[in-house]
């Protein structure tokens, strides 16, 4: 077809353009409400799955690990795109410091004398993807007997307790968990005295390994709660503060083919039950030790290397100090087809899109700011340096970060976010097509699945909507396709196995469509589409899971009062906003009004971020989401109290109760200051 309807639309949008440029009073003209939605039509009407794919392709040719000489090819090319469009485009740089691997071995040595080498690659990968490694393990080398101990949790150490093994001395065997980071998984087989950690993944694709990080906080292990700039302080390796974030026993990950080699020359006490049905359990009888022996080395390298975030920004008219922030990382352990180079295609896409907007008279009400992240892969480390160097900008200008990490992973559509964002969301998949329904859009099918629309809350420490959320207090969103996908950190996560799961891309631009249609209403809505009712409610819900919970003993009725104060705050909130909606040209005065109106919407989410942060892990300020230290809780919000919860085991049941009680004053505390932000008003 020789002039699809894209080409037309482009030509219509040129001539447009055109008209925009020679007179200005069409230019304040198309600022209306109902131009508004011409350019989200517009938006929406220019989603192309071959300028994606052809992304993709281009971004997944070679690996690029953060800090190697590949990914600065990828970079230049996130760069070119950027420029190329015209847009304002900005590279910051970093230097933190990294982990890269040097060599690995592991042989198993037999009761009757044989032994056999395994192999610790990916077969046919040696020398275009780096080998399988876990970044900040630190070199070591061990000659001892295995034990497997399921998922590494404290309870799968108590069940061994219970069989009389005791992994000290010995290295142990773990399977990826849901519950547990890497990170935890090393530091508790480290604190039982195990000598090393080799980690297999279950579903992993036949003969994949899961690279991974195992340093257990956020950012530049030098820098901590600082930006990792050239020439700027930064901590030795012997410091107590450094130290206490990096492993203290080596860890390599290990193919499931690996694991089930070891795991069946295992003998001592039968696995237990409660260890589940999962494919090796019928292969396996025993958890260790046996006569086996394991001979472990690894040596790794640490280096500072720059890494490069890269930038391009969209000015506001009205609001040019008010930012609306769209991020994906960019680096990746191998070729990134999913992780994250999806999204990064995605970005991309919106890139190209945003200009056809400009080009056709269109300028954002407020900054829009699409962010490029290096480093993700060791632990959000770009995009947690620039946070911790822009907080102060960041806590008063920004109005949302809308993360997208592994855009397509397979089917099925899944959001995570704060919840006064909910409803946007809804709204906003009504609106882009369903990439797998003929004539549906995203919503119904939604809203179709299994136990109707579920809405993740952002408490997990995956992705780098954590820095901005967790430590700066922007309401923050995270978007996907399908999950669990079968090549994640192995060298089979390429451009070829994408053509697997989004076939013909229609995936990866239902993602950009929602993606940058959020992006457009909440840097053009002259209100901030932010409903606060709908937090309260969620807060709510938590408040009452916690009491169910807790039982009686403690009381939530400080965290009930507070949110009842949140609610009425934003009902009061809904009839002021309401005076101004529909309102487009208005006098001075009134802008001011409302720019301070959108001012009390944005700062309320940064009232439930304390000083103090999380006891043992300050850098964590938010007390509604954020990561608890143990999952034995089984709260996945108030992360303060699931610790409070989880230490009161350990104390004399009256102290117990009083830490748990403290721990919930605080979140009550912290809502009542997000009500009060809502009101705007000290007295
Ligand atoms: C395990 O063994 C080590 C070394 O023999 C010992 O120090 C430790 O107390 C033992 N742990 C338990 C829980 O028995
Ligand atoms: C263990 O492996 C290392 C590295 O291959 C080797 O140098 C060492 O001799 C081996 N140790 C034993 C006891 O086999
Ligand atoms: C884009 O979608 C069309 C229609 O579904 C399909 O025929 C085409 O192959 C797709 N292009 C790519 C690059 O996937």
């Amino acid at each position: 077809m020789p002039y699809s309807w894209s080409t037309l639309l482009a030509v219509f949008i040129c001539i447009q353009g055109f008209y925009t440029l020679s007179y200005p009073h069409f230019r304040n003209h198309i600022r209306s409400a109902q131009n508004g939605l011409q350019f989200e039509q517009i938006f929406l009407d220019s989603g192309t799955n071959y300028t994606l794919s052809s992304y993709l392709r281009d971004l997944t040719l070679h690996s690029h690990l953060a800090g190697t000489q590949p990914a600065l090819q990828t970079k230049q090319y996130v760069e070119a795109h950027f420029k190329d469009l015209g847009l304002e485009t900005h590279t910051v740089e970093f230097e933190p410091l990294l982990s890269y691997p040097v060599h690995a071995s592991l042989s198993v040595h037999y009761r009757d004398g044989s032994s056999e080498d395994l192999r610790l690659t990916e077969l046919g990968q040696e020398g275009r993807v780096v080998m399988p490694y876990h970044a900040y393990s630190p070199s070591g080398s061990a000659f001892a007997k295995a034990v497997f101990v399921n998922y590494g949790r404290d309870e799968d150490y108590l069940a061994l307790a219970a069989l009389g093994v005791n992994v000290s001395g010995f290295i142990v065997i773990a399977r990826r968990g849901e519950e547990l980071s890497r990170g935890k998984v090393v530091e508790k087989a480290a604190e039982k005295g195990a000598v090393a950690v080799l980690m297999y993944t279950e579903g992993v694709t036949s003969g994949g390994v899961e690279r991974g990080t195992v340093m257990g906080e956020l950012g530049d292990p030098l820098t901590p709660g600082w930006a990792s700039v050239h020439g700027g302080e930064k901590l030795g390796l012997e410091e107590r503060e450094v130290r206490e974030r990096l492993p203290k026993i080596p860890s390599v990950p290990i193919s499931a083919e690996n694991a089930e080699t070891i795991l069946r020359s295992l003998e001592g006490p039968r696995l237990p039950y409660e260890w589940g049905m999962d494919t090796l359990r019928s292969k396996i009888d025993s958890v260790g030790p046996g006569s086996t022996f394991l001979n472990f080395t690894y040596q790794e390298e640490k280096k500072m290397v720059t890494i490069y975030n890269i930038f391009a920004v969209i000015r506001g008219w009205e609001e040019p100090d008010r930012y609306v922030l769209l991020g994906n990382h960019r680096d990746a352990w191998t070729y990134g087809a999913v992780d994250p180079n999806s999204g990064t295609a995605a970005l991309l896409d919106i890139a190209r899109r945003y200009a056809l907007l400009i080009r056709s008279g269109w300028t954002p009400r407020r900054t829009i700011v699409l962010c490029s992240w290096d480093a993700e892969e060791f632990g959000m480390v770009g995009s947690t340096e620039w946070v911790e160097q822009n907080l102060l900008n960041l806590g008063y200008k920004a109005v949302v970060y809308l993360n997208v990490d592994c855009a397509v992973q397979g089917q099925g559509f899944f959001a995570q976010s704060t919840p006064q964002l909910d409803n946007l969301l809804m709204e906003v998949t009504k609106k882009v097509k369903d990439p797998d329904s003929e004539g549906m859009v995203v919503y119904e099918t939604w809203a179709a699945t299994d136990g109707g629309i579920n809405i993740q809350r952002l408490s997990g420490v995956d992705s780098d909507f954590a820095p901005f959320l967790q430590h700066a207090g922007i309401p923050s969103v995270d978007l996907y396709y399908g999950k669990d996908f079968s090549v994640y950190h192995t060298a089979f996560d390429s451009y070829d196995r994408m053509t697997q799961l989004d076939p013909s891309f229609h995936r990866h631009v239902a993602v950009a469509g929602i993606w940058g249609l959020l992006a457009l209403q909440l840097a053009d809505d002259p209100i901030l589409p932010f409903d606060y009712l709908s937090y309260a409610a969620q807060l709510q819900e938590h408040a009452n899971s916690l009491s169910y919970l807790l039982g009686y003993g403690t009381s939530v009725h400080p965290i009930t009062t507070s949110i009842q104060q949140l609610a009425a705050a934003a009902k009061q909130m809904e009839v002021e906003a309401k005076k101004f909606k529909k309102q487009e040209t208005i006098d001075d005065l009134s802008k001011l009004k409302r720019r301070s109106l959108n001012d009390r919407l944005m700062l309320a989410e940064r009232g439930f971020l304390d000083e103090v942060g999380l006891q043992g892990r300050p850098w964590f300020k938010h007390l509604v989401y954020g990561p608890p230290n143990d999952y034995e809780s089984n709260l996945v919000f108030f992360p303060g109290v699931a610790n409070a919860i989880t230490q009161a085991t350990r104390m004399p049941k009256r102290d117990g109760l009083l830490a748990i009680q403290h721990e919930i004053w605080r979140v009550a505390r912290a809502i009542q200051r997000a009500a009060d932000a809502i009101k705007g008003e000290v007295i």
